[in-house]
């Protein structure tokens, strides 16, 4: 394993940032890739079959570009559906980002969970698996929303974002039967960590839960043996569409990404 090797983190747009933050948090010189598939942003409102043909296709070009140490993927909708087939398909260590629901069963006091993800994360049986193995005690239910994935794109592009419209977006959720005395919800999104502060505004006194630091520890302890450049090479960033206009290339800075392309 050569210490210049990346981590390449993928998701459809900005969302697995949320992701990438916590890794870096416990792993500040690893070299990154970031990997961005706006060309066909976004994931969530495609079918199953779409997702399953694109991702493992995609991910293994860009393996043969950038040689990854391992991959983590970054986006609920790509892992319930497509995790399977990615990791049959490649010969490197693929960590997933599927729904956090175990945590939030576990943190519940109430009895009543709620998962917030995609409409395709939503309707998977990866779901029904998850909530019937690890939240079977409780009542789960459930909202797949695309506009609270565009409004986490447009805050990271520098937009201002109205709690009013986050409220709006999530509200489904909260009206649905068995959904009274709700008091964990699952960021079943990688894009809505993004809004955490906007989302706490809108419901207040809610448990938000999501999966990134658990997704950091275990990238941690699979490379645990493994040597990593004394200092921070700097990130890279690949977009599968256009390059996207300047705020967003500030906001990934932030996140320690400067190097941004195209393929
Ligand atoms: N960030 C992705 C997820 O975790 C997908 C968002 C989208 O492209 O719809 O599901």
């Amino acid at each position: 394993m050569k210490a210049d090797a990346p981590i390449l983190f993928f998701d459809s747009g900005v969302g697995g940032l949320s992701v990438l933050e916590p890794v870096r948090a416990l792993l500040p010189t690893a070299p990154i890739v970031y990997v961005a598939d706006s060309a066909a942003y976004p994931y969530g409102t495609k079918t199953e079959a779409e997702i399953a043909m694109r991702v493992p296709a995609l991910l293994g070009r860009l393996v043969e570009r950038f040689q990854p140490r391992l991959i983590v993927i970054a986006c609920n909708t790509a892992c319930t559906i497509a995790l399977d087939h990615v990791r049959a398909a490649l010969d490197l260590p693929v960590v997933g980002t599927v729904p956090a629901i175990k945590p939030a069963a576990e943190a519940t006091k109430s009895g009543v969970i709620g998962i917030l993800g995609t409409e395709a994360t939503i309707r998977q049986p990866y779901v029904d698996d998850l909530a019937a193995r690890f939240a079977s005690h409780c009542t789960v239910v459930r909202h797949g929303s695309a506009r609270l994935v565009d409004l986490a794109e447009a805050k990271l592009a520098g937009e201002t974002v109205a709690v009013e419209d986050v409220r709006r977006a999530a509200l489904p959720l909260f009206e649905q039967a068995g959904a009274g005395g709700m008091d964990s919800v699952v960021l079943a999104c990688t894009h809505f960590p993004l809004l955490r502060d906007e989302l706490g505004a809108a419901f207040p006194g809610l448990a938000w839960v999501d999966g990134g630091a658990g997704i950091a520890r275990r990238v941690q302890h699979l490379t645990r043996d493994q040597p990593w450049p004394a200092q921070y090479p700097g990130g890279v960033a690949v977009f599968t569409g256009r390059i996207p206009f300047a705020p967003l290339l500030t906001a990934l800075s932030a996140y320690g990404i400067a190097d941004i392309r195209t393929i």
